[in-house]
């Protein structure tokens, strides 16, 4: 099957759907069956082309997505076995993410939509991290607290189902993610620097180096902050106000020992955030997806808090904490409330952030 292909006329209503992600820098697609079974998936990745800007050079990533969807789609659905007709729906993120990302998936979802006359249902992105957390599992895993720790967002939410939530709080700067990618790079490493960062770490000495963990001690808040936490690495490696680190040599031990230190740093915020707005929800159930979820210790050191206080922790399985299209598999939640979307729908770029105080949304 090709999906230039029309589709075969006479099926039976089928419960699959294909689920399209682009909301950064990764293409990917899956074609997932209501009760959760992934009959395809495909992600082209497109971490070479970023490596040279230690980050997502959001223009290169929009025309990846484009010459990669198509291919993208056609492998999960060849995959899978089926043919158009046999789809449901077709689902996309449509926000938040990078606008010209995003605008590629929207394009290809609506395109494919209209041709095939199938609906077409947008969805959240972060909603979908949490989301994950349930995939491949007998039980539902709402209400919780959601928290979605990835390379754009670092946000605790109240889920009372998959797609009712309220946001209890977030960064105010920097994501988890993007300050281990930038911590990665004063430290030598390739973007995306999350993972190898975490490598090093374990030569390191968590307790060597002691760095600061912002809003931490702040019980009135469920922000966090992790700006001020890369400046105090670049100021350990450079030196107290200085800038550049580039030309400076540090000892392999210095090195592990930062990694192990800055890790540690995030980990307690994350976890210490975590147990605080559980704590103040009266729920006892966690789920946290998105790329940093994938993190060993911050996993262990979340799971010890959580049985120290009798919780039930979901973590999303680590293929799907980064990004992925089978989280799309949330798509069925709006379906089941009969919720679709026109041809119209727009796409909503940008980062969620809790609002500043005193700024109007
Ligand atoms: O969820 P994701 O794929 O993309 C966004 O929606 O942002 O998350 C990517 C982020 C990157 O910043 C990456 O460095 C980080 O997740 N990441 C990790 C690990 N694996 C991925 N950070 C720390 N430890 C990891 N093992
Ligand atoms: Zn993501």
């Amino acid at each position: 099957m090709s999906l230039t292909d029309p589709p075969s006329s006479g099926t039976l209503a089928s419960d699959c759907l294909l689920a399209i992600e682009s909301t950064c820098d990764e293409t990917a697609a899956a074609v997932i069956t209501r009760d959760g079974r992934i009959l395809g998936e495909c992600i082209a990745t497109q971490e070479e082309l970023h490596q040279q800007f230690s980050g997502v050079a959001p223009e290169i990533a929009a025309r990846a997505h484009l010459e990669r969807l198509m291919p993208v789609i056609d492998t999960a659905l060849k995959q899978s076995g089926l043919s158009p007709d046999r789809l449901t729906a077709i689902a996309v993120a449509t926000h938040p993410g990078l606008p010209g990302s995003l605008l590629v998936g929207l394009s290809t979802a609506k395109a494919l939509a209209f041709a095939w006359k199938k609906p077409l249902v947008g969805i959240n992105h972060v909603q979908a991290h949490i989301y994950a957390c349930g995939i491949g599992r007998e039980i539902n895993v709402y209400p919780c607290i959601g928290f979605v720790v990835s390379g754009g967002h670092t946000s605790l939410y109240r889920c009372e189902t998959a797609i009712d939530w309220e946001l209890l709080g977030g960064t105010i700067d920097d994501a988890a993610g993007e300050a281990f990618d930038k911590v990665a790079v004063m430290l030598g490493l390739p973007f995306p620097g999350g993972p190898q960062l975490s490598q090093l770490a374990n030569l390191g000495d968590p307790t060597a180096i002691h760095f600061p963990r912002p809003l931490l001690d702040d019980p009135k808040r469920l922000d966090f902050s992790f700006s001020g936490l890369k400046t105090a690495v670049r100021y350990r490696i450079a030196g107290t106000g200085q800038q550049d680190w580039t030309r400076v040599v540090i000892s392999e031990t210095e090195r592990a020992n930062i990694a192990a230190g800055f890790q540690q740093a995030v980990v307690d915020c994350l976890v210490g955030k975590a147990v605080l707005a559980t704590k103040r929800s009266g729920l006892a159930r966690i789920c946290v997806g998105g790329g940093v979820a994938a993190n060993r210790i911050f996993r262990q050191q979340l799971q010890t808090a959580c049985d120290q206080h009798g919780w039930e922790l979901f973590l999303a399985r680590p293929e799907l904490c980064t990004d992925n299209a089978v989280m799309g598999a949330l798509a069925w939640e709006r379906l089941a409330r009969g919720e679709t979307d026109a041809l119209d729908l727009d796409a909503q770029p940008g980062l969620l952030r809790p609002p500043m105080k005193g700024v109007r949304p």
